[in-house]
């Protein structure tokens, strides 16, 4: 069994380009979503703890990321959440359960009251995580996603 932990991560800017690249591929790969090397470092995410990445400890370092969450501010109270992703392999056993109790605390400590994201329609998986931890859709994106239909989520960060 790998000894997979969710470590603080830099923020994209900083990002290394193998760093930087296995971002790009878990994105693309779980959500469809493109990003370049530019778009992806140019995301407007702070450096601050709630930045998370998911990694194997017994790979030699520097360990490819499995999974990232990033978060930013988004109004006074308001958290956004930018970025959710777990390689395929690591999905449902829990890892995103511990990156959101993670970021809930740290955003929670930091004053944040709110969470709020995006997520495709047709992702009902992610949308079930969120609907479990207190977010409800608040608003339908249209032209949000290229793909098509999005939603708006947002909940307490302490439901
Ligand atoms: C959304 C995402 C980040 C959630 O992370 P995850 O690690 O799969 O989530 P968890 O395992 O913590 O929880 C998912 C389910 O697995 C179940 N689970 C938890 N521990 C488990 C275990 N040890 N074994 C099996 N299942 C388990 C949970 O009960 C949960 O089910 P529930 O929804 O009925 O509560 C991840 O699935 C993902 O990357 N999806 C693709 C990308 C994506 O859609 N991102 C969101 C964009 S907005």
């Amino acid at each position: 069994m790998p000894r997979l932990e969710w470590v603080p991560g830099p923020e994209p800017k900083r990002l290394t380009e193998d760093g930087a690249t296995q971002i790009i591929e878990l994105f693309l790969a779980e959500t469809g979503e493109i990003y370049s090397d530019v778009s992806i470092r140019h995301l407007p995410i702070p450096a601050w703890d709630a930045n998370l990445i998911l990694i194997d400890l017994d790979q030699p370092s520097p360990q490819p990321i499995q999974g990232v969450l990033w978060a930013t501010p988004f109004k006074d109270t308001i958290v956004r959440v930018a970025a959710f992703v777990i390689c395929e392999t690591h999905q449902s056993k829990g890892l995103g359960n511990i990156a959101w109790e993670r970021f809930r605390q740290i955003a929670s400590e930091s004053g944040y009251h709110e969470v709020q994201l995006e997520v495709k329609a047709n992702n009902t998986g992610a949308q079930r995580f969120y609907k479990l931890r207190g977010l409800t859709v608040r608003q339908e994106l249209v032209g949000y996603y290229q793909s098509g239909l999005g939603y708006m989520m947002r909940g307490p960060l302490n439901p």
